[in-house]
C-alpha cells in the first residue's frame, strides 16, 4: 500500500476534501524561509462556498498577529468597498498569494510564490468560485499568468478555466495614492455587475462589452495573455508581457 505521508504535496493536494482538511494538511508549514519570521500562518477567511473569491498579496503585520487576511488599514478599506456593493466579508472568501508575512512587508519572492501557491490553487478548486477578484500585481500576475501590471489590466474582465477574473488595484494602493480610491469604488461596482452576470449564467463572449455607461471599461478575453495583447484601443506592446505557455492554465 502507498504511504501517503511520503507522497509529494502536489500528489496529495488533489485528494484533500475540504478547506479544513487543506488547512490541516498545510499544518505548521516549514516549506519556505517565511516560517522563520512569521507569527501566524494566514490561511484565509470567509464562506467556503462563496461565489466570489478575493486574492491579495501576503499578510502584513496585523494579519500576521491575528491570523486573518486584511484586518489592517487596507482591510478596513476592503470592508468599505465590499459594503459599497452590499457585501460583508463573511459572504465572500479572502485569501492571499502567500500565507505567511514577508519580513518588513517586502515583496513576495518567486520561490516563495512557487512553494505556496499550490495551496491557493487548491483553495480555488475547493471553494469553486464563479468570480475571482485579484487585488494588486502579485495576485493578478499569478492568476492570469502574465507579467503585465495591474494599471494596465484593471478594468478588464478575463476568463481563466471557466472562472471570471477581475483584476483590481490593491486597497493599500489607495492608502498611498488617494486618487486610486475612486477607481477602486468604480471597479467594485463593475465587479458587482460581473457577479450578477455570472449568476445569470451569461456566457463570457470574446467581444462582449459591459452595458451603456461602462463603455470605458472592458473587453472580455478568453485567453488572458494573448487577449491582453490584442485588445482594442491598446496599441502599445509592453516589453515582457505575456505568459509562458505552462503558466497559462492555473486552476
Ligand atoms: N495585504 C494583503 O495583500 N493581504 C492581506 O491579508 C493584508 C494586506
Amino acid at each position: 500500500m502507498t504511504d501517503a505521508s511520503r507522497m509529494p504535496d502536489r500528489v496529495r493536494l488533489g485528494a484533500v476534501a475540504d478547506l479544513d482538511e487543506l488547512c490541516a494538511f498545510i499544518g505548521d508549514c516549514r516549506r519556505c524561509r517565511l516560517a522563520e519570521t512569521r507569527t501566524t500562518l494566514v490561511f484565509g477567511v470567509g464562506d467556503p462556498g462563496a461565489d466570489l473569491l478575493f486574492i491579495g498579496e501576503a499578510p502584513g503585520k496585523n494579519e500576521d498577529l491575528k491570523g486573518e487576511p486584511f484586518v489592517g488599514a487596507a482591510g478596513r478599506l476592503l470592508d468599505e468597498l465590499l459594503g459599497s456593493i452590499g457585501l460583508h466579508r463573511s459572504e465572500v472568501y479572502i485569501a492571499n498569494v502567500l500565507k505567511c508575512r514577508p519580513p518588513g512587508n517586502r515583496d513576495p519572492q518567486a520561490d516563495e510564490i512557487e512553494t505556496c501557491t499550490p495551496f491557493l490553487a487548491e483553495q480555488v478548486r475547493l471553494i469553486d468560485p464563479l468570480v475571482i477578484a485579484t487585488l494588486g500585481n502579485f495576485a493578478t500576475r499569478y492568476v492570469l499568468g502574465t507579467d503585465a501590471g495591474i494599471t494596465r489590466l484593471r478594468g478588464r474582465l478575463f476568463e481563466v478555466d471557466g472562472r471570471r477574473v477581475v483584476p483590481i488595484y490593491h486597497p493599500a494602493a489607495a492608502l498611498y495614492s488617494p486618487d486610486k480610491r475612486g477607481v477602486l469604488f468604480d471597479d467594485f461596482r463593475r465587479l458587482a455587475t460581473v457577479m450578477q452576470w455570472a449568476r445569470e449564467g451569461r456566457p463570457v463572449a470574446p467581444t462582449a462589452r459591459l452595458s451603456a455607461g461602462h463603455e470605458d471599461w472592458l473587453e472580455v478575453f478568453a485567453d488572458p495573455s494573448g487577449g491582453a495583447e490584442r485588445s482594442a484601443g491598446e496599441h502599445e506592446a509592453d516589453a515582457g508581457e505575456g505568459a509562458p505557455a505552462d503558466q497559462q492554465k492555473l486552476f
